[in-house]
């Protein structure tokens, strides 16, 4: 069982686009009121994969496959349930609950680090908003105050002791600073006082706090004011810091637009300052290293779009190069990432200070995709006018493309490489070992076909089941309807737990409702209904039917009621209360017929 709280799957359900993150991965294309495709968990010719919005949920009447968005993560993309719980949670700008993060960052040792960040960000702070040369350096660089608001810059003063002297009061409070790397520990002279052990790691700096999803400060960088030597510096990796998995400016990135459509990553964390102060607020920078497939996966939980931007120099032709051999293990159908280059003697934040918002943004728009770049290179390294060259290209090739995940566009560039090295293409891919493109699961595993409901006698059970299924948050206006529960029928429990669940906490569609049955027995019924049609087209006649048969249900459950009291009655007599009991029953109108 997970430790998410369910009224967190339920928002999460209700907030994704189920569309939207499906479309991600599988064309679809609108059909009234539903989105359909070629089911990507079978083979098949004509679309029977059906995506339905407002119920947020997928099935496919060829296989049976059917599911949520989780669901679909789990299946698709084979993840685990945290995993998907936790890729959507990024997608749509949620903070898994406490209870669900991993081991140790709840623990009370953990928060008291975050607390010690916390504190040395607000120093650092006032820091700044007390050194008029600080301030100086930043106004000439082109920032405001309000940006450096924004990204809660601070000022580290130009001293050994400062932070020492503000915050490592105690052993404990210095063994805290010493641990998210904020003092460094000094050869030890005998006789020297305590506190002395210690200097401040960062002097005269510049000071950007790095946050996590939460805003909570995880580490610096920091920026030497005048020249000095390293121009920036980075707290070190520490338990809560890792450089191969932070992104500078991410979190204001969050802040500034919950639905992220591209992330733009640059070098350097001034040109993220700058950047946002534009306008241009979806700019991020690794930390001083390149980019890991892990930022990369960071990245494509937000959007499907990157567009890596560097310096025109050597040194940043070089990063760019890095960086896609970093991306091939991410590259998937539907993800876009694509390589902007600079004019030499330029980065983002010159560029943007000179040239504004909208011709930056238009280089941006105009960056060159990955199979570009990637071509564009190779044969920058070999000579292409001779035989041996291109062969030398589909060499070096081969490596690189083995890395991109089997797909669409792996063959696609495989093609292409093929067509540029003047090969046979079927050689080259075979070569590659690239097949057709395969369904990601086979369709041994899926639930066997769904049948439509049969005719026959009405189950009012199972309809007051499907319509709730359906339509859950009709739940709340169902009468309360006694003697229900003297039913033995089968789902009768089922009905009533529905009923209870659903209106102490509602649930806003389908696919929620399925999310909170997930790790019941019940669930695959409740699936099965979820994927038969509902002929009733909205929640009001939902409704009105619902109530209908809990009625109907209801007579039955008095009749049922009755008759076992009668026979008491005769059998052994009745106990005052049960006389009371059957006296009402008898006195009782059927309500089924009642309006
Ligand atoms: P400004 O000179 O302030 O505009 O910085 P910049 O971002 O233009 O500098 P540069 O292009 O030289 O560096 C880009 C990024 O590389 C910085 O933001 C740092 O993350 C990293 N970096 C640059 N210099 C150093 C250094 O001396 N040490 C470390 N650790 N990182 C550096
Ligand atoms: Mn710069």
């Amino acid at each position: 069982m997970s430790r998410i709280p369910q009224h967190f799957i339920n928002e999460l359900i209700d907030r994704v686009d189920v569309v939207e993150l499906i479309g991600s991965r599988v064309p679809l294309k609108k059909q009234g009121k539903e989105f359909k495709a070629c089911c990507p968990f079978h083979n098949e010719k004509t679309p029977s994969f059906t995506v339905v919005p407002d119920k947020q949920f997928y099935h496919c009447f060829g296989c049976g496959a059917h599911g949520t968005a989780i669901g679909f993560l789990m299946e698709y993309d084979r993840m685990s349930f945290l995993e998907a719980v936790e890729e959507l949670a990024e997608r749509v700008g949620m903070e898994l609950p406490r209870e669900a993060q991993p081991q140790g960052a709840r623990s009370s040792a953990t928060e008291a680090l975050f607390n010690t960040l916390s504190r040395a960000t607000q120093f650092y702070r006032q820091q700044l908003a007390q050194s008029e040369r600080a301030r100086e350096y930043l106004k000439r660089r082109g920032l405001t105050g309000e940006t450096a608001a924004r990204f809660a810059l601070g000022y580290a003063p130009d001293a050994w002791d400062a932070l020492l002297k503000h915050m490592g009061q105690s052993e404990l409070e210095r063994a805290r600073l010493l641990q998210v790397g904020l003092i460094v520990e000094r050869a030890r002279r005998a006789g020297a006082d305590e506190s002395s052990g210690y200097y401040d790691r960062f002097r005269d700096r510049v000071m950007f706090p790095i946050r996590d999803a939460r805003g909570r400060t995880l580490g610096f960088g920091g920026r030497i004011l005048d020249k000095g030597e390293p121009k920036y510096l980075n707290s070190p990796e520490t338990e809560l810091f890792h450089k191969g998995r932070e992104l500078y400016g991410l979190y204001e990135a969050r802040q500034a637009s919950r639905t992220l459509s591209r992330i733009l990553v640059v070098e350097g964390y001034m040109d993220v300052v700058r950047l946002h102060q534009a306008g241009i607020t979806y700019a991020v920078a690794t930390l001083g290293t390149a980019t890991t497939p892990e930022h990369l996966a960071r990245i494509f939980r937000i959007c499907n779009e990157v567009v890596f931007c560097f310096d025109g120099d050597r040194a940043g032709r070089a990063a760019a190069w890095r960086a896609l051999e970093n991306a091939l293990s991410q590259v998937r159908d539907g993800r876009q990432i694509r390589f902007l280059f600079l004019p030499e003697g330029h980065d983002p934040d010159s560029l943007v200070g000179e040239e504004g918002k909208e011709r930056f943004e238009a280089r941006v728009q105009n960056a060159m995709p990955l199979s570009e770049y990637f071509l564009k290179h190779l044969s920058s390294q070999v000579d292409m006018s001779t035989l041996d060259g291109r062969a030398r290209l589909g060499e070096l090739a081969k490596p690189l493309i083995e890395r991109i995940p089997a797909g669409l566009y792996r063959e696609l560039l495989a093609d292409e490489v093929a067509k540029v090295v003047g090969i046979d293409r079927s050689r080259f891919t075979k070569s590659l070992g690239v097949d057709e493109l395969k369904a990601p699961k086979s369709i041994k595993s899926m639930p066997a076909r769904v049948r439509p409901a049969s005719g026959g006698r009405r189950n009012l059970v199972r309809q007051a089941i499907h319509l709730l299924v359906h339509y859950p948050q009709i739940a709340d206006s169902a009468p309360d309807v006694e003697g229900i529960a003297n039913l033995d029928k089968p789902g009768i429990p089922l009905l009533l737990e529905l009923l209870d669940s659903l209106k102490a906490q509602p649930c806003g569609t389908t696919g929620a409702l399925l999310e909170r049955w997930r790790d019941r027995p019940d669930v695959k019924h409740l699936s099965k209904l979820a994927a038969l049609e509902c002929h009733i087209p909205d929640a009001q006649g939902a409704a009105k039917e619902l109530a209908g048969a809990l009625r109907q249900l209801a007579d039955e459950g008095a009749f049922v009621r009755r008759e076992q009291l009668l026979s008491k009655h005769v059998r052994e007599g009745l106990s005052e209360a049960e006389k009371a009991e059957l006296q009402a029953l008898l006195l009782r109108k059927p309500a089924a017929r009642s309006p």
